[in-house]
């Protein structure tokens, strides 16, 4: 079963309250959104491996760590996750970035993908699935279908706000999958909006409605 990390950091709770409130406009709501992508990469990052090399300082040799060349990919699904995508190329600027384009069909509910442009070597990368909202899971669900599908296998999701019922709609799908948020919030409502959630994180982001 893929774990659920709650980062229940004072900065990023502090940045999320204004992310949520309503009275926060466009601009400071995407500076906010990426700064908290900056600091839950350095959280989600946590367990890369780093290997012993050879420095010198000016004053003597030593042996110091660095990342052991893992190579990563950021999977932002569009439109929201662009909005966290940035924050993370902060801190891992040589990841690279895939895209994944899903729409809900109005007729079935489901989540359609209209567009899909992924690093070529996505097998031996270590993935980061972006999505500020996990709200039924679908889009989740349905774009690391087709990540596996085209040979990706160490995936983690990161988003901000999720609802129990996409945590555990992810986790039944996708297993393998380790799920890391800034909250965990309280349900959905009759049209899938998680409460008390921030709204339409697309629409605040993009300044659309
Ligand atoms: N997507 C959003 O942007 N907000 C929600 O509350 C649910 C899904």
């Amino acid at each position: 079963m893929g774990k659920v990390h709650v980062f229940d950091h004072p900065l990023i709770q502090h940045k999320l309250s204004y992310i949520r409130d309503q009275k926060t406009g466009t601009k400071e709501f995407r500076e906010l959104v990426d700064e908290v992508g900056m600091l839950m990469a350095y959280e989600v990052t946590r367990d890369f491996e780093t290997t012993d090399v050879e420095i010198e300082t000016p004053v003597t040799k030593m042996k110091a760590q660095r990342l052991s060349g893992k190579k990563l990919a950021l999977i932002p699904i569009l439109r929201a996750g662009l909005g966290m995508t940035d924050g993370i190329m902060k801190l891992v600027p040589a990841a690279r970035v895939g895209h994944v384009g899903l729409y809900r069909d109005p007729e079935t509910l489901e989540a359609v993908e209209y567009f899909v442009k992924l690093p070529q070597d996505i097998e031996e990368r270590e993935i980061i699935v972006v999505d500020p909202m996990l709200a039924t899971g679908a889009s989740a669900i349905e774009a690391i279908q087709s990540l596996k599908n085209r040979g990706a296998n160490k995936i983690r999701f990161m988003g901000l706000i999720a609802a129990p019922e996409g945590v555990k709609a992810l986790q039944e799908a996708h297993d393998d999958v380790d799920i890391y948020i800034a909250a965990l919030d309280e349900k959905l409502d009759d049209h899938a909006y998680i409460i008390p959630g921030l709204g339409d994180a697309g629409d605040r982001l993009f300044g659309t409605k």
